[in-house]
């Protein structure tokens, strides 16, 4: 570890006490370098304490519900396999309109004595994930849920996937190799439903933060290769690109969902300046608000999880201030330089959770403001 840039980081953050403060997250200067850091480590794994299933003589691992995992399989490169559903301890709170605050764990083996009539048919019921170093208590996520409970008419349920110990800091790499184990286990739960409680898995919307993503990937995935059906949408707010990027079958795209739609604000390989997001597009519609690197709300000199945070403000805002201003978002633009000089005037449609009302594809720029709502027009 490099001490100066540790001692820098912390300075970063201790001086950055602005008015409305979107830079400052508890300790994402240090998960940012332990993102790093696993990531070097890869290829001396010996090295590493290895899990219970990271024993090297396995090459194959087996779990109830949701089948077996190879290290040939798509997380190949980083030669784990990933640890078991008991580790992980996924666990899923649902929450209905009636009392947003209210929660109940539900269990995928007991839904018939679970609070099923939280889950209404015809309604959407939306799925929230959380990343690295989160839990389903993240305080910008939990504003997602109450956001798309208060101020929807088509999302009645929504069901936060909590695998904050098997998204643990600091090994990046075992939570990366995780997300595997807990888009399988969400598929076996949206399959029971549509077994038990006649769900249609059209009606279900997967959002994912960062690792989150990936996870609605192979949920996604997932779906496909067991049981044959797909998701109605995954949208990817700043998937993590870390070990997923250039590994084709490790990462979310748009053959994993009817609709898939990508938010990307930290899009870059650069750690040290807070990006951590995909740069390529992988969706049906890929959204590059403010070009999709630094956000106009993030004022740190390193920015450290600020532009990664903003994918998910601004989907928030999306929702909550709707009836304020749109995100409207500009296709058919060869690149952020052009839209800054004006060139591309032709909006098909909006970012966030409007996104599936339009007819629109490819990648979209649009600009936002620096505080809440966020929004341009
Ligand atoms: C690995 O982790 C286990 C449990 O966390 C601990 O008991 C053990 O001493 C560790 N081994 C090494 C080599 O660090
Ligand atoms: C952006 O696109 C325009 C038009 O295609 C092109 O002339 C220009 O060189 C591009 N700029 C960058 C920075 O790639």
């Amino acid at each position: 570890m490099n001490l100066c840039l540790f001692i820098t980081l912390l300075l970063t953050l201790t001086v950055s006490g602005s008015i409305i403060n979107y830079n400052n997250d508890d300790d994402d200067a240090q998960m940012w370098l332990d993102i790093d850091l696993s990531i070097r480590n890869i290829g001396s794994r010996m090295n590493m304490n290895d899990t219970e299933t990271n024993n090297i003589f396995t090459d194959k691992i087996c779990f109830p519900d949701i089948g077996c995992f190879t290290r040939s399989g798509p997380m190949k490169h980083t030669t784990f396999l990933p640890q078991s559903p008991e580790t992980i301890g996924t666990k899923f709170y649902v929450y209905h309109v009636s009392n947003p605050k209210l929660e109940h764990e539900i269990d995928p083996h007991h839904l018939q004595t679970s609070p099923t009539s939280m889950i209404s048919n015809g309604k959407r019921l939306a799925f929230i994930i959380h990343g690295f170093g989160n839990s389903y208590t993240t305080e910008r996520l939990v504003s997602i849920k109450d956001s798309l409970l208060s101020n929807t008419d088509d999302i009645e349920t929504v069901i936060m996937v909590d695998w904050k110990r098997g998204a643990a800091k600091p090994n990046y790499i075992e939570a990366s190799v995780n997300t595997q184990v807990v888009g399988r286990q969400i598929t076996f739960m949206v399959n029971q439903m549509k077994n038990v409680l006649k769900l249609d898995p059209k009606n279900v919307y997967l959002i994912g933060f960062s690792l989150g993503a990936q996870v609605a990937g192979f949920a996604g995935k997932y779906s496909q290769t067991e049981y044959g059906w797909k998701y109605g949408r995954i949208s990817g707010l700043d998937a993590a690109a870390p070990l997923f990027e250039k590994y084709p079958g490790s990462f979310l795209t748009k053959d994993d969902a009817i609709f898939v739609d990508a938010i990307h604000t930290s899009a870059g390989h650069n750690l040290i300046h807070g990006e951590i997001g995909f740069i390529e597009p992988y969706a049906h519609v890929d959204f590059y608000p403010n070009g999709g690197h630094n956000q106009p709300m993030c004022h740190n000199l390193l920015k450290i999880s600020c532009n990664h945070y903003a994918s998910v403000l601004f989907f928030d805002a999306s929702v909550s201030a709707h009836n304020v201003c749109h995100f409207m978002a500009f296709g058919h633009c060869p690149n952020w330089s052009a839209f800054t000089e004006h060139k591309c005037t032709k909006s098909d449609g909006q970012m966030g959770y409007l996104a599936d009302h339009f007819h629109m594809n490819g990648v979209q720029y649009l600009s936002t403001t620096n505080s809440y709502p966020f929004c341009n027009i």
